[in-house]
């Protein structure tokens, strides 16, 4: 929606933050824990992590002991949380559930780790922002069961052996590449979620509105699959909007035309770019001739923080070919002018992963 549109009532009360934000939001709540797939069965896409986890599991089941440590790999929304509680719940032991940033100091993971019970999965998440010193910890935890609680301070400190439960760890990372070798290592086993289809998200929609008692019509799964950025956090958001819509504005049945018309108002287009992605695609071709051009030059065009630009509008935009990361800066590619209905310049990247840089039309002197 444009400023001289006339404001919807209906997007002033819903829209302010974004429906297709990938990370988990608050609205997302408990809606999310009930569509959560309960076994890998259940478990919609990912085949060759679905097929992988399944030896791993059955495996260590048959041997009757503890799986090697698993690392889930992959983009917010993807499933590894879900994954995580599947694990636990296949192996048929109790889920602890804990995440990096919690673990500030060694003695908030020596506490989690000495209540641990033989088979337990020990979950944690975003284990790329683990402390240092929890982190050194856990290598011998993971290693060898067993942690060295220093006990006291300076010279009379003294190091007390602590035995461990054999349990698995199962640690979760929207960022592997951040994760340091030696605690790489020690996983036996790294599964790496992608971004799913058309058709998986389809499914997963019509299992969340079977759960959630909507109506969902084929082609309106298909609309909204197709809006949805590969990501079912985003699709099962995208259903529970225009259910929120089917059922103020229509009769509660999601057709096609209900699908479209609510994402409208939730200003999702139908290849599932917000209005945040559209002003920095808008800036980087209108202002900037299609770039190169800073990321930072860009935020500030859109008024947005940096940080937002390149970690939640560009990974979108580079997956679906649209702006290409060069060492000179971004770039739009030729999908990109289309996208907004101009015609590429002659010398616009194709898309791809291999873009080289155009000569920079902007000064990016001050930048970098
Ligand atoms: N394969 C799947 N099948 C069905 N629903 C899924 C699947 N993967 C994710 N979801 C849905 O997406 C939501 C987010 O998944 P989650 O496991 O929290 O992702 P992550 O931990 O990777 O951010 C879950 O609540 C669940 O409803
Ligand atoms: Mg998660």
């Amino acid at each position: 929606m444009t400023e001289d549109d006339t404001p919807d009532p209906f997007a002033d009360e819903f829209a302010e933050e974004s429906a297709v934000t990938a990370e988990y939001t608050s609205s997302d709540g408990e809606i999310e824990a009930s569509l959560r797939p309960k076994s890998l069965d259940d478990f919609i896409g990912q085949p060759r992590v679905r097929e992988q986890l399944q030896l791993v599991l059955r495996g260590a089941k048959m041997r009757g002991g503890t799986p090697d440590h698993i690392l889930l790999s992959g983009p917010p929304g993807l499933g590894k949380t879900s994954m995580a509680m599947i694990i636990a719940g296949e192996l048929g032991s109790s889920l602890r559930l804990t995440s990096g940033p919690a673990l500030e100091r060694a003695g908030d993971l020596a506490a989690m780790l000495s209540n641990l019970v033989e088979g337990d999965v020990l979950f944690i998440d975003e284990i790329h922002r683990i402390a240092r010193p929890a982190e050194e910890m856990l290598y011998l935890a993971m290693e060898d069961f067993r942690v060295d609680v220093v006990v006291g301070k300076g010279p009379g400190a003294t190091s007390i052996p602590l035995e461990v439960a054999p349990f698995t760890l199962v640690g979760a990372t929207t960022r592997s590449g951040a994760l340091t070798g030696p605690l790489r290592d020690r996983f036996g086993f790294t599964a790496h979620m992608d971004f799913y289809d058309p058709p998986e998200l389809r499914r997963i929609l019509q299992r969340s509105a079977g759960i959630l008692g909507i109506e969902l019509y084929e082609d309106a799964s298909a609309e909204i699959a197709g809006r949805s950025r590969g990501t079912p956090r985003i699709a099962n958001r995208l259903l529970r909007r225009v259910r929120d819509y089917a059922d103020v504005r229509a009769d509660g049945i999601v057709t096609r035309a209900i699908a479209q018309a609510a994402l409208e108002v939730y200003d999702v287009d139908p290849i599932g770019l917000d209005r945040l992605d559209r002003a920095v695609l808008g800036a980087l071709v209108r202002s900037f001739g299609g770039g190169p051009v800073g990321v930072s030059t860009l935020a500030v065009a859109v008024g947005e923080e940096p940080a937002t630009v390149e970690e939640v509008c560009e990974p979108f935009l580079v997956r679906a070919g649209m702006v290409a990361r060069t060492p000179r800066g971004r770039v739009a590619t030729q999908a990109a002018w289309l996208q907004l209905g101009l015609t590429p310049p002659p010398d616009a990247a194709a898309g791809g992963i291999e873009v080289r840089a155009r000569e920079p039309q902007v000064d990016l002197s001050a930048e970098e």
